[in-house]
């Protein structure tokens, strides 16, 4: 994967990744998780396909939800890995989202107005910001009043304690292995706590090790 031209060798903001540990990241993102995408494609479908206007997606990676969206929307990603710029572009290009945006940032603090997008999705990213507070604040900031953030994501195992101690247990190597995801985070009580007026989300299993529980829907603004 020819990537990261400018790419400083060590140490990069926002990420304060080494380039290697970027490089490594994008490389496992770019492979992907075929059966797993099969596994989520209807929900992608449904939850992506309706979507219009401006869109913002943070942590798009290597673009998986791309081909989920209409043409005719206005999309934005916010990758702080610039590593996955490149791949971005051609996909986004494939995909037909002419006008699509890519910005090096983060869902902490992003570059857009108040108000100003119709919708933020995120797939298997809120387990990774490193501030998952202050990333739902500012996504629920962007939206218009009744604006959708859209969403699907592992969450906690609620139904083991077994699984819940293994999600604990395997935290640090983990974390060092997969770009700083935890697969303990309580993702539903963060985004009950986050103000929206309105959450409809679904749990299921996907077919992942340690990181099935997943939570699939929107919170609208
Ligand atoms: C597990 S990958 C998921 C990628 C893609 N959304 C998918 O479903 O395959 C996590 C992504 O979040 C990005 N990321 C990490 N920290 C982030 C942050 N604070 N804000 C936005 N994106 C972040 C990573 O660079 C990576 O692209």
């Amino acid at each position: 994967m020819a990537c990261c031209p400018s790419l400083p060798e060590a140490g990069f903001a926002p990420l304060h990744h080494a380039a290697w540990c970027l490089r490594l990241h994008a490389r496992m993102l770019a492979h992907g998780l075929p059966h797993y995408e099969r596994a989520v494609a209807a929900r992608k479908r449904r939850l992506f396909g309706p979507l219009r206007g401006n869109i913002a997606e943070i942590g798009p990676g290597a673009g998986v939800n791309l081909n989920y969206y209409s043409p005719a929307v206005q999309w934005t990603g916010v990758e702080p890995n610039p590593c996955l710029h490149p791949l971005l572009e051609r996909k986004a290009a494939a995909a037909g989202l002419r006008g699509a945006r890519i910005h090096l940032g983060v869902a902490e603090t992003l570059p857009f107005a108040g108000a100003s997008l119709d919708a933020v999705t995120s797939t298997l990213v809120l387990c990774t910001v490193r501030d998952l507070g202050q990333a739902l604040q500012e996504i629920g900031r962007v939206l218009k009043p009744g604006g959708r953030f859209v969403f699907i994501e592992h969450i906690a195992e609620p139904e083991s304690r077994w699984r819940a101690a293994a999600q604990r247990l395997v935290r640090p190597l983990w974390e060092a292995v997969f770009d700083g995801c935890q697969p303990h985070r309580d993702i539903g009580a963060a985004l009950a706590a986050a103000g929206f007026a309105q959450i409809e989300a679904t749990f299921f299993r996907a077919p992942l090790p340690l990181v099935g529980p997943h939570l699939a829907g929107y919170a609208v603004r």
